[in-house]
């Protein structure tokens, strides 16, 4: 019998079938069929999340009732509240988000029902939830008080009032607005594909994204967005950007931010981030980081072909905003949460337990030692 093909990291290979979002040619992303610069350009990230979990853009009365069930979902309960004071503050937000999707599971009563309806009401009370966890956590870090959720306010705006505590401005609501709906699903990505092989031995929901913020973590994922404003803060200066560029190559360094698994020609979701984050950087005095950042492009472009992903700009954006870089990977589970669940479900509906082969490399048959012997 001859061996299957082996591809190391799965790379080309197809490993199922989803209807919800296609990398259509190696180069533009759909979420169910829409183009994601007019999903960006035109809808709200409620009605992006409702069309990932549910199929179809909502209706208006559709949406308002969507928005009332996440609103109701948002307060965390004291017991969640007592046991996120309990942490050690220095516990990166990340991995307690990770925590955080296994802990709400307990206060969850059809946290063990993997039914579709029963998962996608967990899916929206998670979409819920995860803003919440995010800013009381980064606020109980830094000694401050939680701020309750306002139902008033759209999603991004209330993850910024939670955050920060003042009233965002229309351009940082929007710049929130565009980043969650770009960073909201993308197919067979390293964690979505986690949730669904963990999924597909018919664990639950809360399970299945404990374990996708697990992956989403690496930076080689999600935490690329981190390490990208960990290296701009390195670089300083416009000035100093060619030169540290041109040795980071040199010493062969991975350049976070660059570079993509399918995306060869360059990640649509950095093209459409990147005049939002040009006229932010303008907006907010951060010219210079924006210059730095375009040297660094430019560069790594012309050496290397590697054209930016989503966390080049996205990074920048969230510097831009003001926010803490801590937060920035965990912006990307508030909303991937969506795409998770929606893969979640439809892995679900129609399951497979995902259990490949592997190449064996290892000793050929010996016989057995007896302790005495070895
Ligand atoms: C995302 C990523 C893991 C995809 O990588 P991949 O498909 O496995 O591609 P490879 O790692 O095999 O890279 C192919 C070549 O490009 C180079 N390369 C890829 N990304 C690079 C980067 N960001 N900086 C420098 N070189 C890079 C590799 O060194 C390799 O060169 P070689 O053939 O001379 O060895 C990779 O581009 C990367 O590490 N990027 C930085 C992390 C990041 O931004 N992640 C977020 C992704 S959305």
């Amino acid at each position: 019998m001859s061996e299957p093909a082996y591809h190391p990291g799965l790379e080309g290979v197809i490993a199922g079938e989803t209807a919800i979002s296609t990398i259509a040619g190696g180069s533009g992303l759909r979420y169910r069929g829409y183009a994601i610069e007019d999903l960006a350009r035109e809808a709200s990230f409620e009605e992006v999340a409702y069309l990932i979990l549910h199929g179809e853009l909502p209706a208006a009365a559709a949406l308002k009732d969507f928005c009332s069930r996440l609103a109701a979902a948002a307060p965390l309960q004291g017991e969640v509240l007592d046991f996120m004071r309990s942490v050690p503050r220095d516990t990166p937000i990340m991995d307690f988000l990770r925590t955080a999707a296994s802990a709400l599971a307990h206060f969850d009563a059809e946290a063990v029902d993997t039914n579709s309806e029963a998962q996608l009401r967990k899916a929206e009370r998670l979409l819920a939830q995860f803003p919440t966890v995010l800013a009381a956590q980064r606020r109980i870090q830094q000694g401050k008080e939680p701020i309750n959720p306002d139902p008033q306010k759209s999603f991004a705006a209330n993850l910024l009032w939670m955050l920060r505590g003042e009233e965002p401005s229309p351009q940082l609501e929007r710049a929130m607005d565009v980043s969650l709906t770009l960073y909201a699903e993308h197919e067979f990505n390293a964690s979505t594909f986690a949730a669904r092989v963990i999924t597909s031995t018919l664990s639950d929901l809360h399970s299945s994204i404990a374990g996708a913020i697990g992956a989403l973590k690496g930076p080689l994922h999600g935490g690329a967005n981190e390490r990208v404003m960990e290296v701009l803060q390195e670089v300083g200066t416009a000035e100093n950007a060619e030169p540290w560029i041109r040795q980071a190559l040199a010493e062969k360094r991975r350049i976070m931010g660059f570079g993509h698994r399918v995306y060869k020609e360059g990640d649509p979701r950095a093209r459409f981030l990147k005049p939002l984050c040009q006229e932010l950087a303008v907006e907010t005095g951060h010219e210079e980081m924006e210059n730095m950042a375009e040297v660094i492009e430019r560069i790594v472009v012309e050496e290397k072909g590697l054209p930016p992903n989503l966390d080049w700009p996205s990074a920048r954006l969230y510097h831009y905003m003001g926010l803490d870089v801590t937060i920035y990977t965990p912006l990307f589970v508030v909303s991937r949460v969506t795409g998770w669940a929606a893969h979640v479900i439809e892995q679900m509906e129609n399951n497979r337990l995902i259990r490949p082969r592997s190449r064996y490399i290892g000793p050929e048959p010996r016989p057995w030692t007896p302790i005495a012997a070895r």
